[in-house]
């Protein structure tokens, strides 16, 4: 038996997309019902990125959802760049004027889920079967819940349920141009309790491939190492990992780690991928829902939050001036940042990690590398991109 819903926007997927949109869309008077697959424990469990730029932090300000991080998160004036032994300095704030944050995905989602609970914004978290329809016009959004199927009318549907979720699926695949790119490496992480022995964040390239120091708070970090694909987390024990993990970012590094477990280990594989427009009908795609960038450019999350701050933009435009101008204009405005974010990590990549590849792609990254060490005009632009473009 099926009992209908209706909301204004029906949101799938409770990643920090869909949290923010729904905190953003709530604060304008807008309703939302927000579908989450997982359990609300799940999501908060997952560890993902670590560097806010400062436009995502100003817009968690305005979604009144930035207490802790402006309490808790640590800001950085500059990140490190590794190569060959040397370590070199990208100057963030003499550079571009800007800061950026580090604090985890985990604590913004944790944030986001408590606003909604006090706005008493309806959300059901573990919805099974979650299929969009009829987007051209009337869209429907179904579930089960407790064994029991509901149907929900609405005006939208926004797909924020990352890249393996069903609202891309749900547009006729010749309504969609997809560009992509695989990368032939993984990135094996590990987050463990410890002072960490680095001011600001390491990037390093090595000819043992790359690695990154990052961090989550004062006494907990949040480590890297490109891996092979057909790795697994039990291949790398704790002792095998910082070992390989000091060898590439310097000894220095590695006597100052001290022998505690880790908490968490995990392989992400690297891709970028888009798909556009990210608009059909009446079905919005947001964040991991319509693109991916590796993490090297620490720009995934970032990216998901200016597609929402548009978004919302758009949608509050229809509802308060009852103009159609701000969501046909949606994907375009997106696609700009997206494409930039897009390069600029693919940019990294192939910047930082060991690439199967001959002597001449070697020399030219080798190249490169000292260019940006020398080059004020090199730095800048890292440093550009890294703070994040304007919004
Ligand atoms: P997601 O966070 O993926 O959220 C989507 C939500 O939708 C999920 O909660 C999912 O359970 C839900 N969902 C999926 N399908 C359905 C369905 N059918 N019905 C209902 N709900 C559904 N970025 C960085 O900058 N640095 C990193 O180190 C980094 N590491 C990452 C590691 C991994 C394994 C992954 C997958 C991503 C990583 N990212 C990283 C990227 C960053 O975490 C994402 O860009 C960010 O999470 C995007 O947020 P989102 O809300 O768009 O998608
Ligand atoms: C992280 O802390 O998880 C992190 C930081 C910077 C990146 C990627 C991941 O570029």
């Amino acid at each position: 038996m099926s009992s209908e819903l209706r909301t204004q926007v029906a949101i799938v997927g409770a990643g920090p997309a869909g949290l923010l949109l729904g905190q953003l869309l709530q604060r304008a008077g807008i309703d939302t019902l927000l579908l989450e697959r997982r359990s609300a424990d799940y999501v908060k469990g997952r560890i993902r990125a670590g560097v806010l730029e400062p436009g995502t932090v100003e817009v968690l300000e305005y979604a009144d959802a930035a207490r802790r991080v402006r309490a808790e998160g640590l800001t950085h004036d500059g990140v490190e760049i590794g190569s060959s032994g040397r370590r070199n300095r990208i100057a963030l704030k003499e550079l571009t004027g800007k800061l950026v944050t580090v604090y985890g995905q985990t604590e913004v989602t944790r944030d986001l889920m408590d606003a909604r609970t006090t706005s008493g914004a309806p959300s059901v978290y573990e919805a099974e079967d979650v299929s969009v329809s009829d987007i051209g016009d009337s869209p429907r959004v179904r579930f089960s819940s407790n064994g029991e199927t509901r149907e929900v009318v609405c005006d939208f549907v926004a797909g924020c349920d990352g890249f393996h979720g069903v609202c891309r699926r749900s547009v006729p695949p010749d309504f969609l141009s997809i560009s992509e790119r695989k990368y032939p490496f993984g990135w094996l992480g590990v987050l463990a309790d410890f002072r960490p022995p680095w001011a600001e964040l390491i990037y390093a390239a090595s000819d043992r491939g790359f690695a990154l120091a990052s961090m989550r708070s004062e006494t907990r970090v949040r480590c890297y190492i490109q891996c092979s694909l057909d790795d697994s987390v039990e291949q790398w024990p704790d002792d095998r990992f910082w070992e390989e993990f000091g060898a590439r970012v310097g000894q220095d590094i590695r006597v100052r780690i001290p022998n505690v477990p880790s908490l968490e280990k995990s392989i992400a594989p690297l891709r970028s991928f888009v798909a556009e427009p990210l608009r059909f009908g009446r079905l919005f795609l947001a964040g991991d829902a319509a693109h991916i960038v590796p993490p090297t450019g620490a720009k995934g999350l970032n990216l998901a939050v200016s597609d929402v701050f548009y978004l919302y933009e758009a949608l509050r435009t229809f509802y308060k001036e009852g103009t159609e101008r701000g969501i046909d204009h949606y994907s375009h405005r997106c696609l700009r940042r997206i494409w930039r974010a897009e390069r600029f990590s693919w940019w990294m990549t192939r910047l930082l990690h060991r690439f199967p590849g001959d002597e001449f792609d070697q020399r030219m990254q080798q190249t490169e590398l000292e260019y940006l060490f020398e080059s004020h005009a090199a730095q800048s632009s890292l440093a550009e991109n890294y703070v994040g473009l304007p919004l």
